[in-house]
C-alpha cells in the first residue's frame, strides 16, 4: 500500500521516547515526518486526524507498567481513519509488562490499524550518578536498530494494498493490566502527592524546568516551587536543568531508583513485534 505521509506522536518527558521514534521514522525513509510531542500541555490541547494514508508511529514512556494516564487521555481524543500505526514503549530497563499491549488496545479503539510494535529501553527516569540504570540509552546501537525497525514496517506494508489487509498484530501483554494506571492526579496512591525534588543554591530562576513540565507543576515566577498534587514524578526538571540544581531526595522516588537499580542493572535489548 502507498504512504503518503509519516507522522509521529510522542509523551517523552526525558526525551529517550522522542529519540526512538525518531529513529524509526529515520528507517522509514520518509524525510519531514510531521512531529506531534504531546508532552506540554499546550501541544495536548490540539488533536489530531490522520487517514489510511497515513502511517502513525506513537511512542510513550512506560510508566508502573502502564502507558502514562496524560498520555491516555490525549489518545482517547485521536481521529483515525484505519490507519497504519505504530506502537513503541520506552522503559527503563526494568519491564514494559502491560504497556505495549495497552497502547495497542487504546489505538484499535481510536480507529488505527497496529502494523507493528516495540519496547526501546531508555535511561530510567529516576537514574542518579549513584543508581545508573540504562544511562546513555536510547544508545547507537538501539537507534540502529530503531532504524532497521522502521524499514521492516515499510516492508510489511508494501506487501499489502490497502489498511484492510494488514494482518492481525500479536503484541505481548495481560488483560485485565495487571498494574493500576499511574494517574497524576490521583490521590493517595504510592506515587502521587510526593515532594520529593531537592532545590540546591546553584538554582538561577531560569525558568527552563517550569517551560518542559508536562503538567505545568512548577511556578515560572519561582523554580523552587513544585505543585506536588499535580506532579507526575517525570524527573523533566532534574534531567533539563542547566546548573544541576534539582536532585531526587532521600525518600520514595530515590528508594525505586535504589530499587531499580540494584535489581535491574543487567542490560537489556529492544524487542520488535513486525
Ligand atoms: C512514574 C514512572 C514510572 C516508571 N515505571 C517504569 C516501569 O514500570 N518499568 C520500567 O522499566 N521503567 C519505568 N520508568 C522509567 C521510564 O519508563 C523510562 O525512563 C523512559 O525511558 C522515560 O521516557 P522519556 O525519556 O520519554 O520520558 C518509570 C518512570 C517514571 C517517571
Amino acid at each position: 500500500m502507498k504512504i503518503d505521509s509519516v507522522k509521529l506522536v510522542y509523551f517523552s518527558p526525558t526525551a529517550t521516547t522522542q529519540a526512538v521514534v525518531r529513529g524509526i521514522a529515520r528507517g522509514t525513509g520518509y524525510e519531514n515526518a510531521e512531529e506531534l510531542d504531546i508532552t506540554r500541555p499546550a501541544a495536548r490541547m490540539q488533536s489530531l486526524k490522520t487517514s489510511d494514508n497515513d502511517l502513525l508511529i506513537v511512542g510513550v514512556p512506560v510508566y508502573l507498567g502502564r502507558i502514562p494516564a496524560l498520555a491516555d487521555e490525549w489518545l482517547r481524543t485521536l481521529q483515525a481513519g484505519n490507519t497504519p500505526a505504530v506502537c513503541v514503549v520506552v522503559y527503563g530497563n526494568r519491564a514494559f509488562d502491560d504497556a505495549l499491549l495497552e497502547l495497542q488496545d487504546v489505538l484499535s479503539a481510536r480507529g488505527c490499524r497496529p502494523v507493528a510494535g516495540a519496547a526501546f529501553i531508555g535511561q530510567h527516569s529516576f537514574s542518579t550518578a549513584a543508581t545508573p540504570t540504562a544511562t546513555g540509552r536510547p544508545d547507537a546501537g538501539d537507534l540502529e536498530q530503531a532504524a532497521v525497525f522502521g524499514q521492516n514496517i515499510l516492508k510489511k506494508l508494501e506487501a499489502v494494498l490497502s489498511a484492510d489487509q494488514i494482518p492481525a498484530l500479536s503484541l505481548p501483554g495481560s488483560r485485565p493490566y495487571r498494574m493500576e494506571t499511574c494517574h497524576p492526579y490521583k490521590k493517595g496512591t504510592v506515587f502521587w502527592n510526593v515532594d520529593f525534588i531537592a532545590v540546591s543554591d546553584a538554582c538561577t530562576q531560569c525558568g527552563i524546568c517550569g517551560e518542559g513540565c508536562p503538567v505545568g507543576a512548577i511556578d515560572p515566577k519561582n523554580s523552587r516551587a513544585i505543585d506536588t498534587e499535580s506532579c507526575i514524578t517525570c524527573c523533566a526538571c532534574i534531567r533539563s536543568c542547566p546548573e544541576h540544581a534539582k536532585t531526587i531526595k532521600p525518600g520514595i522516588v530515590m528508594d525505586a531508583s535504589e530499587r531499580v537499580y540494584s535489581l535491574h542493572r543487567e542490560r537489556k535489548e529492544p524487542e520488535y513485534f513486525v
